[in-house]
């Protein structure tokens, strides 16, 4: 078989994948063009249009992400291809530790000791229990139920959210319009880890936020476009005097780099990170692709990405 990889670490991804698969031929996107054709299998990570238009014979694609939004919206992504997607593959751990960090931030009080300190200002805030700081996880996929489970067995209340009925011990899982406008109810925390379709579009509008209560913050390691942005800093208000919303701790953006005059960078209750939340690992991703690829030439691809569902 031939395989066809693109990715920043491109070189890398196919020196692994030649030494698990020796009989197959492995070559990257920056390889001339004649070589690069006809590939049985691409594993790729934000592949552009031309490359995909390039290839007429497919048998399938790996996303070398757990979000195949990017895949799915690009034009050249030729139909009736099987995609399958990352699972985890050494990126819920890191996530739920960035989660963890942002909940302590907000529940331990980081945010306002830190602009205390730009005043010199020693003043100690009354802890807030974990018990009393639900903390609500959208979207219960590989990545979402690992992050929901360990910010339970942390001690914190944790509710969860899917699309379709889910069940997660010690989590209260809610489904549907009005499990999601009951969680958001209850929440001191909302982490979202949902993915992007056109169903999560601006999900986090004006709405969802006047529905948290007064003093809750937002954790995004999922993605942008779940957020309305403007409603987003029309909750938080101006400056650092506390708003509805307390502060919002941001990993993806609509269009990253984050366009260096938005005005995210600078808002006092915003932090940004440059969508590092979970980065995927080679070694515990080579095993699944090298299972995907294996699945594909037998002939039983596994559980593949619902391009109509968008995920
Ligand atoms: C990263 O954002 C991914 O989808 O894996």
């Amino acid at each position: 078989m031939k395989v066809l990889v693109h990715s920043d670490d491109a070189e890398q991804w196919r020196d692994a994948l030649a030494e698990r698969l020796p009989d197959a031929t492995v070559v990257t996107s920056a390889a001339p063009a004649a070589e690069r054709r006809d590939a049985d299998y691409l594993v790729a990570w934000k592949p552009g249009a031309p490359l995909l238009r390039e290839q007429t014979h497919l048998k399938g694609i790996v996303n070398l992400g757990a979000g195949v939004d990017a895949l799915l919206n690009n034009p050249g992504l030729p139909a009736d291809v099987p995609i399958v997607k990352l699972r985890d593959a050494g990126m819920a751990g890191p996530i739920a530790d960035y989660v963890r960090y942002g909940v302590l931030h907000f529940q331990r009080d980081f945010d306002r000791y830190g602009r205390q300190q730009a005043r010199a200002e020693w003043r100690e805030h009354a802890m807030v229990d974990k018990a009393d700081w639900p903390v609500g996880v959208l979207g219960l996929g590989a990545i979402g139920a690992r992050v929901a489970e360990t910010l339970a067995a942390d001690g914190f209340p944790v509710h969860g959210w899917s699309r379709t009925p889910k069940a997660l011990e010690g989590i209260a899982c809610h489904h549907g319009e009005a499990g999601l406008e009951a969680l958001l109810g209850e929440v001191m925390s909302l982490v979202l880890l949902l993915p992007d379709t056109p169903a999560t579009d601006r999900l986090i509008d004006a709405r969802a936020l006047a529905r948290l209560p007064e003093g809750a913050s937002l954790i995004n390691p999922g993605r942008g476009r779940l957020i309305d942005e403007a409603a987003l800093l029309a909750a938080l208000g101006p400056g650092d005097a506390e708003g509805r919303l307390r502060g919002a701790i941001l990993d993806a953006f609509p269009e990253e780099p984050l366009p260096a005059d938005s005005p995210l960078w600078t808002h006092p209750r915003i932090w940004v990170t440059p969508h590092m939340a979970g980065p995927t690992p080679l070694g515990e991703a080579l095993n699944q692709v090298v299972e995907s690829l294996e699945a594909f030439e037998a002939g039983h691809p596994q559980a593949t990405v619902d391009p109509a569902a968008g995920y």
